[in-house]
This record gives C-alpha cells, sequence and structure tokens, in this order.
C-alpha cells in the first residue's frame, strides 16, 4: 500500500505533515492526529463542524458533493468554492501531498478554566 502524507494547516495557521490512511475519511485523520477538529455529528454530514478548504488541484480526486454536504455548506460562514466537509472525502493514494486548511467554525470548542 502506497504512504499517503497530507499537510493540514490547523485553525492558528500552522501547518503538520500527517500520514493518511486509504479508505479512511479525511475528518478521522484530522482528528485522530489530534489537530481539533469538531466533527460534532461523528461524520454523518449532519454538522457541517468539519468544514475544511481542499487545495484545488486536489479536488478532482473526491466526489463531487452530495445534496446532503451542499445543504450544511450552504449553511456556513466562509464558504468558498474549495469547501468540503472532511467527513465526505475519501483517502486514496493520489491524495499525497494535498494541503488541507481547517476552515473557521470548526474548531474544538475551548472549555472554560
Ligand atoms: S462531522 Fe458532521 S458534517 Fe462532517
Amino acid at each position: 500500500m502506497s504512504e499517503i502524507y497530507l499537510n493540514v494547516v490547523d485553525h492558528k495557521g500552522a501547518e503538520h505533515r500527517v500520514e493518511a490512511l486509504e479508505g479512511w475519511r479525511l475528518m478521522e485523520i484530522i482528528r485522530d492526529w489530534g489537530l481539533g477538529v469538531k466533527a460534532e455529528c461523528g461524520g454523518a454530514c449532519a454538522c457541517g463542524t468539519c468544514h475544511v478548504y481542499v487545495d484545488p488541484a486536489f479536488s478532482e480526486l473526491f466526489q463531487p458533493p452530495s445534496d446532503e454536504e451542499l445543504d450544511q455548506l450552504d449553511a456556513l460562514p466562509g464558504v468558498t468554492a474549495q469547501s468540503r466537509l472532511a467527513c465526505q472525502l475519501l483517502m486514496r493514494p493520489e491524495c499525497d501531498g494535498m494541503t488541507v486548511r481547517l476552515a473557521p467554525g470548526s474548531e474544538v470548542d475551548q472549555v472554560a478554566a
């Protein structure tokens, strides 16, 4: 199996090189590397809190957004042509080298001290 490495830019602008696994959802990879994506509904395409911006050079690798994904994106602030929900994107070998930026609004809530 070929290796897949992604560059994930977190909410503070820091870039992280993370290994991805083929067939996994992008949201799971971001979450498992501890990069702080809220993903409130756990990947059911029902919350919009896994909003990311996908490198346009790689966007063709993924299925176009479903009606459910488009409905969620419609309700989010800061949506661009690069916007996707990370729980709807399955990793494949061709994703190697892709940059993904976490969008505002997908941060994990801060616990009050
Ligand atoms: S995790 Fe809820 S829409 Fe992606």
